[in-house]
């Protein structure tokens, strides 16, 4: 299990500017919020979460925003990837209503867990939050889902004007919810938790990963939790204890870096 198994990209699919989809064979269960380490042969080796679920198949979504990113972007259907996993602890799936918030990528990876919330007869209400209507994706996916879907850019052009937390407010404000999930940008992610202290709260959170097994502690937030192990998904209480989270993350030589 912790050696990449090469695959070949089965679908690739273009998303939106900058941001792919690559579906290849891993037969298995996997829990919505596990990731892979995927490998770039010849480049690197770097975390992505699964955004594509089934008993064959699984699939990662991603944006082209450095080298290793970069080099995935350009592989096409029959390319092949390195894929080591599934690791971590993923979205705990409780309540009748959930309400998921996503930010950016960050939606890519609440997907599945959308769907399995469906198939388990649960109530989803999905905050879709872009920058601009271009970088909207998976817009169809959420419709066929079954989900109530509310739209925010942070420049207006399509739906709520700002950000997704910001509107996952005025939803909140005026309907009742058993759980929150979430994943995007930190520092939305912060914003939403201090705003919503009375409702379980699960977020995905990221950090620099090399070993992505829990072996070399360069992932850890708070007080030694390895993201990596104990996360990436973790919930309204641990995230609490985390002076870090919203704050600061780390590079892979361990400087600080604000977020
Ligand atoms: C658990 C987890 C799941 C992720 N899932 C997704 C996903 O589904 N879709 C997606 O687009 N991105 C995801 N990411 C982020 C993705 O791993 C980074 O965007 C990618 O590693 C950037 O590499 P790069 O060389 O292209 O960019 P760089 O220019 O090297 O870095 C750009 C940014 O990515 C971060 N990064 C670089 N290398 C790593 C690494 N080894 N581990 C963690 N962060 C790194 C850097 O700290 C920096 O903030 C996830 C990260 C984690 C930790
Ligand atoms: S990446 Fe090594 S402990 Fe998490």
């Amino acid at each position: 299990m912790n050696y990449p198994q090469i695959v070949s990209i089965t679908k690739a699919t273009r998303e939106a500017p900058d941001i792919k989809t690559f579906l290849f064979s891993h037969p298995g269960p996997m829990d919505p919020g596990q990731f892979f380490m995927i490998w770039i042969p010849g480049i690197d080796e770097i975390p992505m979460s699964v955004s594509y679920i089934t008993d064959n198949l699984k699939g990662i979504t991603f944006r082209k925003v450095g080298d290793a990113t970069a080099a995935l972007y350009a592989l096409k259907q029959g390319s092949k990837i390195g894929v080591r996993g599934p690791y971590g602890k993923g979205f705990t799936l409780k309540g009748k209503k959930l309400l998921f918030v996503g930010g950016g990528t960050g939606i890519a990876m609440l997907v599945p867990a959308i769907e399995r919330a469906q198939q388990q007869n649960m109530s989803t209400t999905v905050i879709l939050g872009a920058k601009n209507k271009q970088e909207l994706f998976f817009e169809k996916r959420l419709e066929d889902s079954g989900s109530t879907l509310y739209i925010s850019t942070d420049d207006g052009s399509k739906g709520y004007k700002g950000y997704a937390s910001h509107l996952a407010k005025e939803v909140i404000a005026k309907d009742s919810f058993d759980s929150i999930l979430t994943c995007g940008p930190e520092a939305m992610m912060k914003h939403l938790l201090d705003s919503t202290k009375k409702i379980p709260f699960q977020a995905s959170i990221e950090r620099y990963m090399k070993c992505g097994i829990g072996l070399c502690g360069q992932c850890c937030v708070g007080e030694g939790l390895r993201v990596c192990k104990e996360g990436p998904v973790f919930t309204r209480e641990l995230l609490d204890t985390m002076s870090d989270f919203g704050r600061y993350s780390r590079d892979a030589a361990g400087r600080k870096l604000s977020l």
